[in-house]
């Protein structure tokens, strides 16, 4: 089957492509970077959070846990359906939540309204992350802070090239000019940009922030059989899913990345062979968990950059 839309659209699809149930999402962290992270930004001393682009709230629950006792969370998503499982989690964490709908591009406060503004795994989805960035600036307090999480997926789709399932320089080489054009047509697509995890620092000056920084997080998914870590057992089993789908983490689905591959410039001739490398990778992750013989050492490339309202946001 060939569309023109995104599978994505569909918010069940999005909620299983996106690993949203059960708590994968928190494997991409470790708990005490994420203290580490809570003391360098002074989160302890901080109550009001929004989380943009919340989806079913994992990355604000991580947040809100780091912050002051009478913390509250603020969750917007411009897709509702999450909300149900967002506020359920926040519930079972024993936090003050709040999940609305809106747009990250318009946010529906006034500004100087939270103490903390931070976004994971959205800022490679829409089409001006600049304008989103400014706008997290401008809800934020002058002596709060925007906190953006977001991967590079240039250097995540290299992680894929160097695990136990063998692949040559030339299947390498596939792989990496399939992330390229899909980088480039979704771009041109208006759907994102995988790559703005390196621009972060950029936007946040761009939006006349102040005292900025960037970090890298230290997660690494690594994998090695038995598998029995928590974080190893909830990783190979959503990979796993994800492969059953078809889907190749670093682009989607096929539809989706054969999409974003023509927009980029690709041709469907140069598409199918490409694709042919990726089912390979993906049939013999399989067997080789099956087997107990899949290793990796997966670094997350999750980069984090914060900075405070300047006079220009
Ligand atoms: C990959 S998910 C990340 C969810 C969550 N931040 C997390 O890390 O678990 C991206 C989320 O951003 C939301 N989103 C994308 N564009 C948006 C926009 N313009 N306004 C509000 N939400 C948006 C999507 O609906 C989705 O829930």
């Amino acid at each position: 089957m060939t569309t023109d839309r995104p599978s994505y659209d569909d918010p069940e699809t999005y909620a299983r492509l996106a690993g949203f149930g059960g708590d994968w999402r928190d494997t991409w962290w470790n708990s005490d970077y994420l203290d580490l992270l809570g003391q360098r930004l002074d989160l302890g001393r901080r109550a009001r959070l929004l989380d943009v682009g919340c989806g079913a709230g994992h990355w604000g629950r991580a947040v809100a846990g780091r912050m002051s006792a009478d913390a509250t969370l603020t969750g917007i998503d411009r897709e509702p359906a999450f909300f149900d499982a967002a506020q359920e989690s926040a519930k079972a964490a024993k936090l003050t939540a709040n999940y609305l709908e809106a747009d990250a591009g318009r946010l529906p406060f006034e500004d100087a309204s939270f103490d903390v503004v931070t976004c994971q795994t959205v800022l490679i989805h829409v089409p001006d992350a600049q304008a989103v960035v400014t706008e997290m600036l401008r809800v934020t307090k002058p002596d709060g802070v925007v906190l953006l999480a977001e991967p590079d997926n240039l250097v995540m789709a290299t992680s894929f090239m160097g695990t136990s399932v063998p692949l040559k320089a030339t299947e390498r080489a596939s792989l990496l000019k399939l992330q390229l054009l899909c980088h480039e047509g979704k771009r041109a697509l208006g759907e994102g940009d995988g790559d703005v995890g390196a621009r972060l620092p950029a936007l946040l000056r761009k939006g006349s922030a102040l005292a900025i920084q960037a970090f890298a997080s230290d997660k690494c998914a690594w994998a090695q059989p038995p598998y029995d870590d928590h974080a190893q057992a909830v990783d190979i089993k959503t990979q796993l899913d994800f492969a059953r789908m078809d889907q190749w983490m670093p682009t989607g689905p096929r539809e989706d990345t054969r999409r974003h591959y023509l927009a980029g410039g690709g041709t469907d001739a140069e598409f199918d062979p490409c694709w042919a490398v990726v089912l390979r990778w993906l049939r013999t992750f399989e067997q080789q968990v099956s087997a107990g013989t899949f290793h990796c050492s997966r670094p997350t490339c999750m980069v984090l950059a914060c900075g405070q309202p300047g006079s220009g946001a």
